[in-house]
């Protein structure tokens, strides 16, 4: 018999802990690449708690690709509306377009083409949909690697560092790491006295969290998510969104002109603003 590695060794600790403690996520053993876009799609921003009825209720609404694709915009939006950066909305609609056209792409290369699936993305439905054994590389997994590692990985040696860590299937591992980063080995105060893989750690001093997001994105967001919940209830113009909103005019016409280039918005005859179709 020969001697397991540290990373089958701990990938045996991971996976057991994960059977044992695995959150309740309704994505969580879905197999419809429909149902995992949607949840992955709304946790690039959102955390996986927060997402869950959202999650329901956008399911509830369109249920296949096929009903997101033939949607009005105004109806997708308003399924959305709570969960913030409303753009994603419109992308994923895009995508059920594509994927309602041309069938799955089911490599993470291909499935980055769709409209708002990036690197992260594209592997994370290549793994839970279609069994590719790929890792999922976000800032949650690159925490939990650099500690493990005991230095802040990035580029090439963290694409390395997931390569070699990789667990069989990389499905479950992908969702053990996701666990593990939400709520064991957190970016601020890590619960290292009850991780179940402490013993092939170098512990959480060589990685430092990257900066909180700047006020100004902050604002921004905010302004540009006010603007659409003003106009799903109705199109206005842009007098009567900066009194509705409370930003300044100057403000609110720049935000009108970003989310019109975008795609979200329209800019009617009579001066007033509506959502896109
Ligand atoms: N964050 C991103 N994808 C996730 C998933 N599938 N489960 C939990 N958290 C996630």
């Amino acid at each position: 018999m020969t001697a397991k590695s540290l990373e089958e060794t701990r990938n045996t600790a991971l996976f057991a802990w994960y059977a044992d403690q695995k959150r309740d996520l309704p994505w969580r053993g879905e197999a419809d690449p429909y149902c995992i876009l949607v949840s992955e799609v709304m946790l690039q921003q959102t955390q996986a708690a927060r997402v869950v009825p959202f999650y329901e209720r956008f399911i509830t609404a369109f249920p296949a690709a096929g009903d997101l694709a033939s949607a009005e915009l105004q109806d997708v939006l308003d399924a959305w509306s709570g969960l913030g950066y409303n753009s994603r909305a419109l992308r994923l609609r895009e995508a059920a377009r594509i994927v309602q056209r041309d069938g799955w792409p089911t490599t993470p290369e291909t499935l980055e083409e769709l409209p708002g699936v990036g690197p992260y993305t594209a592997a994370a439905i290549a793994s839970f949909a279609f069994g590719a054994q790929v890792p999922a590389i976000d800032t949650n997994l690159r925490r939990v690697l650099s500690r493990w590692h005991g230095e802040s990985l990035q580029g090439t040696a963290l694409t390395v560092a997931a390569g070699t860590a990789l667990g069989e299937p990389a499905s479950d591992w992908n969702q053990a790491m996701m666990d593990l980063g939400a709520t064991r080995c957190t970016p601020k105060t890590p619960q290292c006295g009850i991780c179940p893989v402490q013993d092939w750690c170098a512990g959480p001093a060589a990685y430092v969290p990257p900066s909180a997001q700047g006020r100004f994105e902050g604002s921004s967001r905010q302004l540009r998510g006010a603007i659409v919940r003003a106009l799903v209830r109705s199109p206005s113009r842009l007098e009567d969104i900066a009194q509705q909103t409370g930003f300044p005019v100057v403000e609110v016409e720049a935000a009108l002109s970003d989310l019109s280039s975008e795609g979200l918005i329209l800019a009617g005859s009579a001066g007033a603003y509506r959502i896109a179709d």
